[in-house]
């Protein structure tokens, strides 16, 4: 992709959701890509429960919607000036029945919400990770995600790899939300409920997804310049295929004698301060950890397609993608480039 083709996709990106699609064809992941976050097609047991919540609440408004604009037409239609009519319609003032039922059906209607609402928070949040639940923890960062898998070992960024849970045997996944910096929200709509990433808090979600594929998602809480790239994607394995994820993930960095040149130019250039390298001296967190980062499928969270003419062109100028993100340009001269650019094309 040229790019200015890219800057166009960057641009529908940030207008519109279908965009996400373009970004997606170097993906290997299994089962579909659902482009379109779509809250009102769930697959997962917090995100059903939202849904049917939010069925309530949009049938209440529509009822009240009906009825009051139903009202306020028969009323316009029923009392409009007749010929020749030019007395002032009765005034009407302090009518306790009126008064009273404008308060209290409201105050009725506000109850059933608020009681609905609270059952379905509490039901979520009272959820207990089963004996195989996965647990993850993400962390906002200004402005991508970084993800660790504490129990298992694993390190990545920007998509979160989950296993199917199948009724019989439940592996949902367990989030720990946190923030490094400023408050962002974490949001996949066909998965789970939004929920703020705050600094200096923990929040916690959890996720049950019954299909495969890959689900979009993104931060839903405006944290500065690139807030609109700092995409997430979730994708959905079988249990036996999540479980091969995890043993390429924990295995070591890939280790190339041909791309000596771009790892020496990677340990001599600020790489290291910020992003971590696994088998070298790397190990910064400012940055998303390195060590497989040719298994992700995006680079910038979601800004570009992970492939090596975006790879060079993100490491020239990071700006090119995402303006105003926190990663420099190293200024390389085009062999350096080359060099850095092949190095990094064999961390798997
Ligand atoms: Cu992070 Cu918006």
């Amino acid at each position: 992709m040229t790019p200015s083709r890219l800057a166009a996709v960057a641009v529908a990106v940030d207008l519109l959701l279908p965009a996400w699609a373009a970004a997606q064809a170097a993906s290997d992941a299994p089962g579909p890509v659902h482009a379109v976050p779509n809250m009102f097609a769930p697959v997962s047991v917090p995100a059903d429960s939202i849904r049917e919540l939010s069925f309530l609440v949009l049938g209440i408004a529509a009822g009240i919607f009906l009825v009051v604009a139903g009202v306020l037409l028969w009323c316009i239609w029923r009392y409009r000036q007749q010929p020749g009519d030019d007395r002032e319609p009765p005034q009407v003032y302090g009518s306790n029945p009126i008064e009273w039922a404008w308060t209290i059906v409201p105050v009725l209607i506000v109850l059933v919400l608020f009681l609905a609402t609270a059952r379905t928070i509490n039901e979520i949040e009272a959820s207990e990770p089963p004996p195989g639940a996965v647990k993850a923890t993400i962390v906002g960062h200004q402005w991508w995600w970084e993800i660790r898998y504490p129990e298992l070992g694993v390190v990545t960024a920007n998509e979160l790899h989950v296993p199917l849970s199948p009724a019989g045997a439940r592996r949902p996944t367990f989030l720990t939300l946190e923030s490094a910096d400023v408050i962002h929200s974490f949001w996949i709509p066909q998965l789970a409920g939004k929920t703020d990433v705050v600094p200096n808090r923990t929040n916690r979600m959890w996720m049950e997804p019954r299909e495969t594929g890959t689900f979009l998602g993104q931060c839903a809480e405006y944290c500065g310049t690139q807030h609109a790239k700092m995409l997430l994607r979730v994708i959905v394995h079988e249990p036996a295929d999540f479980d091969r994820w995890v043993a390429a993930q924990r295995a070591p960095a890939a280790s190339d004698p041909s791309v000596a040149a771009g790892r020496a130019v990677f340990q001599e250039t600020a790489c290291i301060n910020c992003h971590s390298l696994d088998g070298t001296v790397a190990d910064g967190s400012f940055g998303p950890d390195l060590t497989h980062l040719m298994s992700r499928t995006t680079i910038g969270a979601g800004a570009a397609a992970n492939t090596k003419e975006n790879l060079r062109a993100w490491l020239e100028n990071p700006d090119h993608f995402k303006p105003g993100v926190l990663m420099p340009a190293m200024k390389l001269d085009d062999a350096k480039l080359d060099q850095l650019t092949a190095f990094l094309m064999t961390l798997r």
